[in-house]
């Protein structure tokens, strides 16, 4: 039987957790942009991460996640020398890294964790690299060196003003697209708020626009339906499509409305499990 140990475990900010876990064949074919899926229980719900880092030498993947619920609460809770209990990937398409010239890479909150091997792949491509990352207040901002190295410009904000601008990351794009010429391809990684406003922000330029669509998820193969968004008028699985599709062309009003689905339920099993209707490990 394979098992996936928890070799490092790091809480990088409040209420995030970082975990590299032993997964030597998942390490020899990850690529930025692809995602895992992840069970802790027997009968627990499936959890979608987008990779954070992959190390082939060491056949470690890196994922960071944020407490949200049950499920992620329980996962958090685990500690270096646990296993989980299953670990499935690579998943979905690879990000098309190519030398593309001057490019933009937005990560908002826990989305820079995804949108950092994606920067680092196309800087290591040759593209200039312009970096925008932005959380809520100071504390939460996450992987700051590594993208600083992983860019040629790195721009910061927070909402409530405690570093860097005062503001969320959109008004940074405004400001790169104002002062940079000839950007060729942006990617934006954060909560779905973020990602519409940013292809908003960016549609009237035609600057294209690649968001990670990171709904909910069942079997990761394309069979279950559960991940499907619309693009461009068309039905697609991010599991098997994605999870990149094209900013501008993302049914955002649709994604918003299935993303909530499930927040009652999601709501009870979090009020069930503090009133002590059974405990996690
Ligand atoms: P958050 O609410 O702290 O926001 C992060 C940043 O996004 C903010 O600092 C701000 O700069 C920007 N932002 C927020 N609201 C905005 C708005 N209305 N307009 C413009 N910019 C805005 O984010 P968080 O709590 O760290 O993120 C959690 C969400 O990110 C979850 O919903 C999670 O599912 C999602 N996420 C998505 C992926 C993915 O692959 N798509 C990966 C990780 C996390
Ligand atoms: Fe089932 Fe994508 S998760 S089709």
């Amino acid at each position: 039987m394979v098992v996936f140990p928890i070799l490092h475990k790091e809480v990088p900010a409040p209420s995030l957790t970082l975990f590299v876990v032993k997964a030597p064949e998942i390490a020899a074919k990850a690529e930025p942009g692809q995602f895992v899926i992840l069970r802790v229980e027997e009968k627990g719900e499936r959890i979608p991460l987008t990779i954070a880092d992959f190390d082939r030498q060491a056949g470690t993947i890196t994922v960071i996640f944020q407490e949200v619920g049950y499920t992620t609460t329980c996962l958090a809770r685990l500690a270096v020398g646990d296993e989980l209990l299953d670990f499935v990937g690579p998943l979905g398409l690879p990000s098309e890294i190519e030398n593309y010239g001057k490019v933009v890479c937005v990560g908002g909150g826990v989305g820079i964790a995804p949108v950092y091997p994606i920067a680092r792949a196309l800087k290591e491509a040759g593209n200039h690299v312009i970096s925008i990352i932005g959380a809520r207040t100071k504390e939460l901002l996450i992987l700051e060196s590594e993208m600083a190295r992983a860019s040629d410009r790195l721009l910061v904000a927070t909402d409530d003003g405690s570093y860097g601008h005062h503001g969320f990351v959109t008004d940074l794009v405004r400001q790169v697209m104002e002062e940079e010429k000839d950007l060729a391809v942006l990617w934006a990684i954060g909560p779905m708020i973020m990602m519409k406003n940013v292809a908003e922000t960016t549609r009237p330029s035609g600057l294209k626009t690649m968001v990670s669509m990171n709904p909910i998820m069942v079997d990761g193969t394309g069979m279950c339906g559960a991940c499907r968004v619309s693009v461009g008028g068309e039905t697609k699985f991010a599991c098997v499509d994605g999870p990149e599709f094209d900013g501008h062309l993302v049914d955002w009003n649709l994604a918003v409305r299935r993303a909530a689905m499930y927040r009652d339920e999601e709501q009870r099993v979090i009020a069930y499990h503090q009133g002590g209707g059974c405990g996690c490990h």
